[in-house]
């Protein structure tokens, strides 16, 4: 019976995700795109785009690496129909996150915290997507609910987090940031705990071994793809660190993450997390592992400040310890249990109309025009169309979402690599003037053909209709409300053809 029940709930948590899969259907950053299916469709079937991360050697294969695997299944099967291809790797993330769900009720044994989890807004619209820091979150969950002293390992000597944490930080080495003081707090409160001497003496051993074993593993799954020997950990510190090239892609004031990632990650939570600073501090004694919470959290984001380039998605491995301290500072407060149900009833229908609202109709455009690209190619029949898309560098997808080898060109915007001086990215340069930059690369260069397609947002292209005066527009697609528009994206996105 018990048993049953702990099933029927892994159960309903999968179908939950499932459904975020179905509702999800908009765009958020390159990112989920290009550094896993992109990268996971040119290993399965030979072409494909591979942005500068990858021909520089900083990310780690690991998880294209899976997702090829897949393809190359559906392949086998003759099934690699786009739907497949781009929704199949979203359901086994949406299990994988189902399953991390339930080990954060197994963890917290309070149900007010799952709902919170699961409602989280901004968590909900980014874990069913193919996004490297998705994976990390959920994994951090997992491992979290299996760390001997935050969360609820059989044995404090189990080390089974371990070779979680080894992997996640292969795989994406600022992983360490989080889980080296964890590991660290494992190891030393060891000391105070009573248990046998030996296995106490192995246990160093037993962490190295582990470390070992998954560095080896990645190591050689890197090597495999990469087909050259490549640590990517080490080549990833050299060019973000010791290079600073992550700067390129915007820098943000210091307490950027206090006062608006914070607050757009956990919404109405934000009040409770802050008042929990008071109820740890007020109770220390009872609450030891909030306190530790609390620390990791002030340590990760003390470091995640100091880094010029922030984004939302790099903290969202702290959710889980964000809403476990929030929820204790409303344990502690003392308020009648009835206000409080009604407090955090508000909470979650806040996140709803706003998480609707990112999951469905903001950003949507950019996705749908690529299926409206292939189908235009699938009913023409020919693989001899050229397309140009004239977006900011990587707003849409490409090659996973087509499936044809056909030739594509689009702005980059690679950092300063070849250390030009007055380095300006092609992406740059295009907006600066586009009359300009379509004169230089298509006009007056002979050697290349007009493209057949043109994909553009509405703002550009009424600023080059002289250019797409020999082309007829066939698809508009709606991409997010003109005062939510930034830089050089528009309201609409455009599919023009050639005549
Ligand atoms: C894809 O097209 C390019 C250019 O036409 C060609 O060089 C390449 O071999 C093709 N790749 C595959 C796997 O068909
Ligand atoms: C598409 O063209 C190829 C040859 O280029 C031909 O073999 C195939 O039958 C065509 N398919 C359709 C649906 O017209
Ligand atoms: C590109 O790198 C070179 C060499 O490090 C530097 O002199 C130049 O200012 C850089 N350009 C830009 C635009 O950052
Ligand atoms: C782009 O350059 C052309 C020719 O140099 C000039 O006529 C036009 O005004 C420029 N457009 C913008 C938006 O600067």
């Amino acid at each position: 019976m018990h048993l049953s029940k702990e099933f029927g709930l892994l159960l309903l948590l999968i179908l939950w995700r499932l459904i975020s899969v179905i509702v999800v259907r908009t765009a958020h950053v390159p990112d989920e795109y290009w550094q896993s299916l992109e990268v996971a469709h040119r290993l399965a079937f030979g072409y494909g785009y591979l942005t500068w991360e990858w021909t520089t050697m900083i990310r780690s294969y690991m998880y294209p690496f899976l997702i090829a695997i897949l393809y190359r299944i559906l392949a086998k099967l003759s099934l690699d129909y786009i739907l497949l291809l781009t929704m199949l790797p979203r359901v086994f993330q949406a299990i994988l996150v189902a399953y991390a769900d339930y080990r954060f009720y197994q963890w917290t044994k309070n149900k007010w915290m799952l709902i919170s989890l699961c409602l989280n807004p901004f968590w909900y619209y980014c874990a069913t997507r193919t996004l490297i820091n998705s994976v990390e979150t959920a994994c951090t969950i997992i491992a979290l609910s299996i760390h001997p002293i935050l969360g609820r390992a059989i044995s404090r000597l189990s080390l089974k987090y371990m070779w979680i944490v080894g992997f996640l930080c292969m795989i994406r080495p600022t992983a360490a940031i989080m889980w080296l003081p964890l590991c660290y707090i494992h190891i030393y409160c060891l000391r105070y705990i009573r248990c046998d001497a030996l296995e106490k003496k192995l246990l160093p051993g037993r962490c190295v071994l582990i470390c070992f074993t998954c560095a080896i593993i990645s190591i050689l799954v890197d090597c495999y793809c990469y087909g050259t020997f490549v640590i990517t950990p080490w080549k990833f510190f050299q060019t973000n660190v010791l290079k600073n090239v992550g700067n390129t892609y915007g820098i943000k004031h210091w307490l950027w993450y206090i006062y608006i990632a914070l607050p757009v990650l956990l919404g109405l939570h934000f009040f409770p997390f802050l008042i929990s600073f008071y109820s740890i501090y007020k109770q220390s004694f009872f609450l030891a592992k909030e306190g530790i919470m609390l620390g990791i959290i002030c340590w990760t984001l003390l470091i995640y400040s100091s880094l010029s380039h922030k984004e939302f998605r790099f903290i969202l491995p702290l959710l889980p310890l964000l809403i476990c301290t929030s929820f204790t500072s409303l344990k502690y407060l003392n308020i009648n249990a009835n206000v409080r149900k009604r407090i955090i009833a508000m909470f979650m229908c806040s996140n709803i109309i706003i998480g609707l609202f990112i999951s469905m109709i903001h950003q949507r455009g950019t996705l749908t025009i690529m299926a409206d690209l292939r189908n235009e190619i699938t009913r023409t029949n020919t693989s001899l169309t050229d397309t140009l898309i004239l977006t900011p560098c990587h707003s849409t997808p490409l090659y996973s979402h087509l499936h044809v080898n056909i030739s594509i060109r689009f702005l980059t915007c690679e950092p300063n690599l070849s250390n030009t001086e007055n380095y300006i990215d092609e992406a740059d340069q295009f907006f600066a003037n586009a009359t300009v930059w379509l004169r230089d690369n298509y006009i007056n260069n002979v050697k290349v053909m007009l493209p057949t397609y043109v994909i553009a947002f509405d703002k550009i292209a009424s600023e080059i209709s002289e250019f797409l005066g020999t082309y007829k527009l066939i698809a508009k697609e709606f991409y997010t409300y003109r005062s939510l528009t930034v830089g050089n994206y528009g309201e609409n996105i455009l599919l023009y053809k050639r005549v």
